[in-house]
């Protein structure tokens, strides 16, 4: 089965996750594929908006675990960072529609989307400290812009999950909606947006993030070398290998 599905509609092409038996723990086959639609979505006059989106009940449950194991991702010419800098860099409307779980990598791409819609069902985590790593995909620069410096210390530094609620409350997420709505909302919203001038849409993209280009790139590059050095670390091994063994991780003596 596609882990990516792929579908244009009335100018808007949706991007599904459906790795629904691993959470749609993201691969790097999944990173590769979610690049090249995104750059051909960039190029395609008949794509104005995209959404991204899991099942009403799950986005993601970030990075594929055992990847992390046994391919760490090593420098930045990898798919994952292929998908990230056309993510920052996609210029026209990006809508996210998160319902269930969005862990790490599920939560942290959101700060590179324009509009987040989620279920009250959806449950956000930066886990990242808990399991001997640090912040990824530009988190560390963009979360605090998004959310302030106070909320982001307190995500980032105790990485328990928040709920849709808590997220709307500090600006991660626009709007929160029944489950069941959660995906025929972000279509219709997506649509409203398909309808308006394309190049207005675009400039509008571009002027609010205007002098971020060049700043989200290095702290992707700079989270990533760090990122990369903590994954090879015992901390994050023991967190990993426990996880896939359906159990706590020890943590004592690290
Ligand atoms: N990578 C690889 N496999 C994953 C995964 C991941 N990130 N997340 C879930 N899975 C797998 C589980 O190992 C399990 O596989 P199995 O059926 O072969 O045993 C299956 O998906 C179902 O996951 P499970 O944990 O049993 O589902 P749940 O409903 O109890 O919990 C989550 C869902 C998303 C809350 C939980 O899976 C989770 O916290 N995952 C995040 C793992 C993680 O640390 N991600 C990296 C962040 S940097």
């Amino acid at each position: 089965m596609n882990p990516i599905l792929s579908l244009r509609e009335h100018s808007v092409l949706t991007l599904t996750l459906n790795r629904v038996d691993k959470k749609n723990a993201l691969t790097q086959e999944m990173y590769s594929l979610l690049h090249r639609e995104l750059q051909q979505a960039a190029q395609d006059d008949a794509v104005r908006v995209v959404v991204l989106q899991g099942q009403q009940d799950l986005f993601s449950s970030g990075n594929d675990v055992s990847e992390f194991l046994q391919r760490p991702p090593g420098g930045l010419d990898t798919p994952v960072f292929d998908f990230l800098r056309s993510l920052a860099d996609f210029p026209k409307p990006l809508i996210a529609a998160v319902g269930g779980p969005a862990v790490g990598i599920g939560t942290t791409m959101l700060l590179h989307c324009d509009l987040v819609y989620c279920g009250d069902n959806a449950l956000f985590s930066l886990p990242f400290v808990n399991l001997g790593l640090s912040p990824e995909a530009g988190s560390s620069l963009l979360l605090p812009l998004r959310v302030g410096p106070a909320a982001a210390s307190e995500l980032l530094l105790f990485g328990e999950p928040f709920s849709a609620d808590e997220a709307l409350a500090v600006g991660l997420v626009n709007r929160v909606l029944p489950p069941e709505q959660l995906l025929d909302y972000a279509q219709a919203q997506a649509r409203r947006l398909a309808a308006k001038p394309s190049a207005s849409l675009v400039l509008t993209k571009q002027l609010l993030r205007k002098g971020q280009r060049e700043a989200v790139h290095a702290a992707i590059a700079d989270e990533a070398w760090q990122f990369a050095r903590m994954l090879q670390g015992p901390a994050a091994k023991e967190a990993f290998r426990a996880f896939l063994d359906k159990r706590k991780p020890d943590f004592s003596g690290l």
